[in-house]
């Protein structure tokens, strides 16, 4: 029977891969027969999850990256071109909540590391793999962006601001490179049930829990679904998108 979103030996990049809706995606990724690179700057962990679903380690490869620095990602995409040939599909999905304070009390340094992870490390990420993707006039890049970049949570400044900017990072990015068959969308999920959220306090989870309409929080497995979908060929005349998972949350 024909497979629909197929992404048989199609090589993507998750970035924080490690755990959480990175490793999730992974594993949806490697059932569907891609080729699966686990980036994420926790190697030990990296190493762990992608053994349990990829014992042989043929379709898949660790590598060890802090995505704030260019030298990191540009060293990743010359190993994956280097194991695997080409580099089709990028999910960027690490991030961090960082500090869960009013903004009065949030320091610059708490801003920069924020930022640093969050934006310029899909900046650098697509940086690194878009000389491959333009050459072969092919790609998929997926952003894991967040519903706080849509409707800001409070206590949440930095992180809420940096995922604006990654929905509006894809939207530049996908009309330069639409021409080029290279198709950018994000995605914003409500709360998700990973380990992110010890980085916030409970009262925190409660908000954002109370504003889905779906009356829960979702699961890693949702959101890699929905990612599933968009780095597939099927995904063909939808970029520059922003995607919600929200449990009804948003609804634009
Ligand atoms: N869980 C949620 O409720 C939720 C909701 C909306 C959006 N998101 C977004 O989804 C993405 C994944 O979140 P999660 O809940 O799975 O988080 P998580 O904390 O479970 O996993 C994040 C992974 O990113 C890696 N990482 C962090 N900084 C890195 C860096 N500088 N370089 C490389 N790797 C790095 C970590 O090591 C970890 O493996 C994040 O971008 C997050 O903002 C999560």
């Amino acid at each position: 029977m024909e497979a629909f979103y197929s992404l048989k030996n199609r090589v993507a990049i998750v970035t924080g891969a490690a755990r959480g809706i990175g490793a999730a995606i992974a594993e949806r990724f490697l059932r569907a027969e891609a080729r699966v690179v686990f980036a994420d700057r926790d190697e030990a962990e990296a190493r762990k999850v992608a053994h349990s679903l990829d014992a042989p380690g043929e379709r898949s490869l660790v590598v060890p990256v802090d995505i704030t620095r260019l030298n990191e990602t540009e060293a990743m995409a010359k190993q994956v071109t280097d194991k695997f040939g080409t580099i089709e599909i990028l999910i960027n999905n690490a991030g961090i909540a960082g500090p869960n304070k009013p903004l009065v009390d949030v320091s610059e340094e708490e801003w920069d590391f924020v930022t640093a992870i969050n934006l310029k490390g899909v900046f650098l990420c697509c940086k690194a793999v878009l000389p491959v993707m333009l050459k072969n006039r092919y790609g998929r890049i997926v952003s894991v962006a967040s519903i706080a970049g849509k409707e800001g949570n409070p206590n949440l400044a930095p992180y809420s601001a940096t995922k604006a900017g990654v929905i509006c990072l894809t939207k530049a990015l996908a009309k330069e490179v639409c021409a080029q068959g290279i198709y950018v969308n994000c995605i914003t999920p409500a709360v998700i049930d990973t380990p992110i959220l010890r980085q916030v306090t409970q009262q925190q989870i409660d908000y954002m829990t109370s504003r889905i309409p779906m009356g829960r929080v979702g699961k890693p497995g949702e959101v890699a679904a929905l990612v599933h979908f968009l780095a597939s060929d099927d995904c063909s005349f939808t970029t520059g998108a922003c995607v919600d998972i929200s449990g009804g949350r948003a609804t634009y």
